[in-house]
């Protein structure tokens, strides 16, 4: 199947960075940047930095995501967001799975499942995050831990919610750290990914979804990792933060 089938994502994680009114100048400083880009644009941005990034959003390109919401549709969770809440904002993007929730925050592949479901259901497009820690690697178990969190995750997802599922491999030890896996180790995840979703829907679906790279992309090394015949796209964390620099990696995916 030709790449170009599938039409790469790229996706900033703002992560806990930026006030409202920050929101509106580094969108709209993206705005310009991005307006002929031939793939989608996404910004994820914190709770209430949602309704200004809606605002300055409208009428362009850049869609706009949050950066987790919780499994249950309304009750005793103080401090949390359903996935509902975000629909109703006309929020049409979540992340789930992020490792930081998963390290700082007692996220579990289930709790991932269970967010993801969730914002299945109330019509959100899912961002799923996965990735392997260091050790793991060292170890040998990349394939098996990644294709563990993704079987677990989908687990309750037909085949047709899967089109609103964007996957994105993160190797934890490559967040934030500067430390890019190599176009290749990218690639071999991924395309293990794509495997395992032929393995559980089928070879036509594997060839639909979107799986990004995510782990330390920048406007330096986004061509490399983005012209794998697996990586559809990035999700990015630093490098969103600035408008040039997120717009290059923009630029890089739509060529
Ligand atoms: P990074 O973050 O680009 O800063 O490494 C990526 C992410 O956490 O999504």
């Amino acid at each position: 199947m030709d790449k170009k089938l599938r039409k790469a994502v790229i996706a900033g994680n703002w992560k806990m960075n930026k006030t409202p009114e920050q929101t509106e100048a580094l969108i709209n400083g993206i705005k310009p940047l991005v307006a002929s880009a031939e793939c989608d644009v996404i910004v994820c941005v914190p709770f209430v930095c949602l309704d200004a990034a809606l605002k300055a959003a409208e009428g362009s390109n850049i869609k706009v995501g949050a950066q987790n919401c919780h499994w249950a549709k309304s009750g005793a969770f103080t401090g949390e967001i359903s996935a509902d809440m975000l629909a109703s904002m006309g929020v049409p993007y979540v992340i789930t799975g992020h490792s930081e929730r998963r390290t700082y925050f007692g996220d579990t592949d289930v709790t991932v499942k269970n967010r993801t479901r969730a914002a299945l259901d109330a019509g959100l497009t899912v961002i799923l995050c996965v990735g392997e820690h260091l050790e793991q690697r060292e170890q040998g178990t990349t394939f098996e831990v990644v294709r563990a969190q993704v079987k677990i995750a989908l687990g309750e997802v037909s085949e047709q919610e899967l089109e609103r599922i964007i996957i994105a491999y993160e190797p934890v030890w490559a967040i934030g750290t500067g430390k890019t896996a190599t176009a290749a180790q990218a690639n071999e995840v991924n395309k293990a990914i794509r495997e395992l979703i032929g393995e559980l829907y089928s070879k036509a679906s594997a060839d639909k979804t979107v799986i990004q790279y995510g782990g330390s992309m920048n406007g330096a090394n986004a061509a490399e990792l983005l012209a794998q015949y697996d990586v559809d796209g990035g999700l990015i964390g630093g490098a969103s933060l600035k408008a040039a620099e997120f717009a290059s990696i923009v630029t890089a995916a739509s060529k």
